[in-house]
């Protein structure tokens, strides 16, 4: 059984309809990428994910919690939702006035109660997870965006997530800071976690993805393995999006060539 299971969502703001009865399976343990030009619905389809955004219709289920959007779910339910996933977001959201370490043990402290030693503890062992071990005392301030994100990513696991759901985590980062980023991630996929991370990295889709899904217009155009989509994609608009992502530069009208 997957962990995630995405069942007819729909989301429309207005009339602008958003995602169109999108479904999606993620097995435990699995790395899913998310592809898909600007305004496709990526972030929408990860915030409802985890309860930040209210389709109209819709269920998801993740573990053995199951929210029907259809049925207006109450704020209960959608917070049992969003505990079982971490987010990462584009620009990393520390806390500015907290060590990298206090970022990540607030949440064990005061949302979960964990014991503050067990929550330091396991606070250093992420920081070490993320090649950060000796950051603990450092504000954000005095961190390189790179160093940033990567306390992001310990935070989210700081929570103990049953997945992490990533947003265009290296998007926002100085070229040569990208790498480290990517590098614990990869760690992380090594590791088992479950993964739903959009995307433009495509190298990083090529060799970690074991699901790629291909978004446009609020639909999955095309879904399969890193090879189906990336490499032998069938549908003409995945051609044309990975022609412009691969070469930014070429703007040129797609002639119909592979
Ligand atoms: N709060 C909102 N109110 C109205 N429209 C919205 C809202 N949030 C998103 N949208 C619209 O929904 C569509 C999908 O947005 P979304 O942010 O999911 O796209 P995306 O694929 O993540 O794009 P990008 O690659 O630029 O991040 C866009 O057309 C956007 O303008
Ligand atoms: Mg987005």
């Amino acid at each position: 059984m997957p962990l995630v299971t995405v069942r007819n969502l729909h989301k429309a703001f207005g009339d602008h309809v958003v995602l169109t009865d999108v479904n999606l399976d993620v097995a435990e343990g699995s790395v899913t990428v998310l592809i898909g030009p600007s305004g496709s619905g990526k972030t929408t389809l990860l915030r409802c994910l985890n309860g930040l955004s209210h389709p109209q219709r819709g269920l998801v289920t993740i573990g053995d919690v199951t929210v029907d959007y259809s049925s207006h779910p109450n704020r209960r339910e959608l917070a049992a939702l969003r505990a079982q996933s971490g987010m990462v977001f584009q620009a990393h959201h520390l806390f500015p006035h907290r060590t990298a370490l206090e970022n990540l043990t607030e949440g064990p402290i005061h949302a979960q109660k964990e014991p503050v030693a067990s929550a330091r503890a396991r606070g250093h062992a992420l920081l070490e997870q993320v090649g950060l071990s000796d950051k603990a005392d450092a504000y954000p301030s005095e961190l390189s965006g790179g160093q940033q994100q990567r306390v992001g990513i310990a935070r989210a696991l700081a929570l103990r997530p049953r997945l992490i759901l990533f947003d265009e985590p290296t998007s926002a980062l100085d070229p040569e800071t990208v790498g480290d980023v990517l590098t614990v991630m990869r760690d992380l996929a090594d590791q088992g976690w479950t993964m739903v991370v959009v995307t433009h990295e495509i190298r990083f889709a090529e060799q970690v993805a074991d699901h790629v899904a291909f978004l446009d217009g609020g639909l999955i155009v095309e879904e399969g393995t890193p090879r189906q989509v990336l490499t032998e994609p069938c549908e003409v608009r995945t051609r044309q999006f990975l022609r412009r992502v691969l070469d930014p530069l070429s703007r040129v009208p797609d002639q119909g060539r592979p």
